[in-house]
Order: structure tokens, then sequence, then C-alpha cells
């Protein structure tokens, strides 16, 4: 069953500049770009910095005001709809962001956190609300007597799980994950992840996982898309992305992933070599003369190209 299909979206920002801050030019930050998510799976967006993922993320959650295009989610396109007609729609989709710091309110205990969003919907009884965030807590694995403290006193990984508790009090269908793990020390990097997996199997979820470390993408992801520059460039089963990379793009993020098996040291020099004469030769093969990428071709039955 499919979750949710964004169709088209174009998400441009406009450029002020000048004495008059007069509209000068648009940042075409997502610049129409279309894919699915089946429910139940993990779809990755993957692309390195300004790439357009999070952008992507936030107008789907209707954080963006979306320039054109259509996000179908339970049978509505999302895009189209009013504040006050989006609003059911709020609790389906969940946000999950990337530094555990800055996104819990250093000022607010973890009651008043974690109830924040659910508050928004419905009513509960001072004992009601505390029961119900003691369970989340212990669902993420928090002790339950943490209610009264505050986000500085939890490590950065406890602090993404209590970023994970708020969001599943509203029984979300779909996470956006904005890179979770990116501001996180590696050795609790995994810990999280599996978290991750773990929960999506409790609460059936399905995700929309966004980062730029391949490593962490190809773990969590049985598909993914690649973007760059507000485009979509490829777009595959982790299989075919990692073991069959087809557009330039793909193929450099691929070789810039350190490979340090000896076994395949000569073959990743080689790779690097290769897809470095390819990127200087073929240049025109993915890009049209303004450096904008084609739209996406099937090659197989899932994996699609921007090619001419
Ligand atoms: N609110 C905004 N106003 C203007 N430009 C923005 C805004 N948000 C993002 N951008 C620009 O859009 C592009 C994509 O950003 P973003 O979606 O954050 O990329 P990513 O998450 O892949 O790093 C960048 O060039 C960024 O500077
Ligand atoms: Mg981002």
């Amino acid at each position: 069953m499919t979750l949710l299909r964004v169709n088209n979206l174009k998400v441009h920002f406009p450029v002020k500049g000048g004495f008059f801050k007069r509209v000068v030019g648009h940042v075409k930050a997502v610049d129409d770009v279309s894919f699915e998510l089946q429910a139940g799976e993990t779809y990755g967006l993957v692309g390195e910095s300004g790439s357009g993922k999070s952008t992507t993320g936030k107008a789907i959650m209707g954080l963006n005001k979306i320039t054109s295009g259509e996000v179908h989610f339970g049978g509505k396109d999302l895009a189209s709809l009013s504040r006050s007609e989006f609003k059911p729609y709020k609790k389906d989709i969940q946000m999950i962001f990337q530094d555990p710091y800055s996104s819990l309110n250093p000022k607010k205990r973890l009651i008043d956190i974690i109830s924040e969003p659910i508050r928004n919907f419905e009513r509960m009884s001072p004992t009601e609300e505390r029961r119900m965030v003691q369970e989340y807590l212990s669902k993420v694995g928090l002790p339950s007597d943490a209610i009264f403290k505050y986000p500085h006193e939890f490590s950065g990984g406890q602090r993404q799980r209590i970023g994970i508790a708020r969001a599943l009090t509203l029984k979300p269908k779909l996470i956006i994950a904005d890179e979770p793990v990116s501001a996180l020390d590696v050795s609790v990097q995994a810990q999280v992840l599996n978290f991750l997996q773990d929960l999506q199997k409790e609460f059936n979820l399905t995700y929309l996982f966004i980062g730029h470390d391949l490593g962490v993408i190809r773990h969590m992801c049985t598909r993914m898309g690649v973007m760059y520059r507000g485009r979509l460039v490829e777009e595959g089963t982790s299989d075919e992305i990692y073991e069959n990379p087809q557009h330039i793009y793909t193929k450099r993020l691929i070789a810039a992933i350190p490979d340090i098996r000896p076994e395949y040291r000569e073959q990743s020099v080689n790779f690097r070599r290769d897809v470095a004469k390819e990127y200087k030769e073929s240049y025109n093969t993915y890009f049209d003369k303004d450096g904008r990428a084609f739209d996406l071709q099937p090659v197989s039955n899932t994996h699609r190209v921007a090619l001419p």
C-alpha cells in the first residue's frame, strides 16, 4: 500500500537583494521531485548538504510553503489543504530532527516537552498526562522518574530518544527522520539506529530517512533516492544504488566512501579514478546546459536514473 506519494514537488525560496530588499531571484531548493513511500518501508533521501533533503521533509510536514506539486497522504493532497484542514494529518506525520541539543526547549521539563504536541489534540488530566509520558519514556528506554528533569541532564543519545518519545505520543504513521544520528557520537549512532528499527516494528511505522552518510542509509533503508541540487538524480533499492549506480553523482557519492577492507583497496582506488574521469569527460551526459539534472527514466522496475 502506498502511504505517501509526492508528485512534482517544488519549493522555491525568494532571494532578496539590494537596498529595497526586492526579490532578485529564487533558490530552487526542491525542483520537481516525485517519489512514493510504501507503508512499513524505510525510504532514504541522500545527498550532500544543501541538496534539498530537509526542505523536502518540511514541505511534506506542511512546515514549508510549497511552490507547486502534490503531497498525497491518506487519500488527500496535503498541499492543497488549508491550515485547519491540515491539522488532523499533523498527527500522522512527525519529524525527528538532527540536533538533539537545540530541538528540545532547555527551560522545560520532560513532562512538558513530551506532552506538548498531544496537548494540541487531546485534553488529558495531569495524572493521565503523567502516566502517558512515563509510558513513552519507558518505551524509549529512559527511567520514568526522568519526567521532572531538564534536557541538559541527558546525553546526546538520550536526548534523541526524548525527541523520539515526543514524536511517538501522537501515534504517527510516518516519521520523517532528518539526519537523526548525524550529531551523535559514532558509538551511540548504531544504538539509536537499531532502536529506530525496533520502534518501526512495534508501532508499524513508515520512515522517510534523510541522511548524508551512505553507510547509515544503507543500513536503514530498503529503497532510496539520491538528491542533487534540488533534484532526484537516481532512485532504486539499496542494492541497486550501491552495487550498480548509474548516475555520475551517485557514483561520486559512493566513490567517496572509504573502503577499509584491504582486499577491496585496489578495486576502490580504480573505481574512484574511473568516476573522476567519467565526471570530467561525460558531464553533459548527466546535466543539461544549465547544469540541471534530467528527469528520472526507468532502467528497471525499481531503478530510475536522471538521463536525457
Ligand atoms: N527558509 C529558507 N529560505 C531560503 N533558502 C532556504 C531556506 N531553507 C533552505 N534554503 C536553501 O535551500 C537549499 C536546500 O536546503 P536544505 O533543504 O536544508 O538542504 P539539505 O537538508 O539537503 O542540506 C539550500 O541552498 C538552502 O540554503
Ligand atoms: Mg538538512
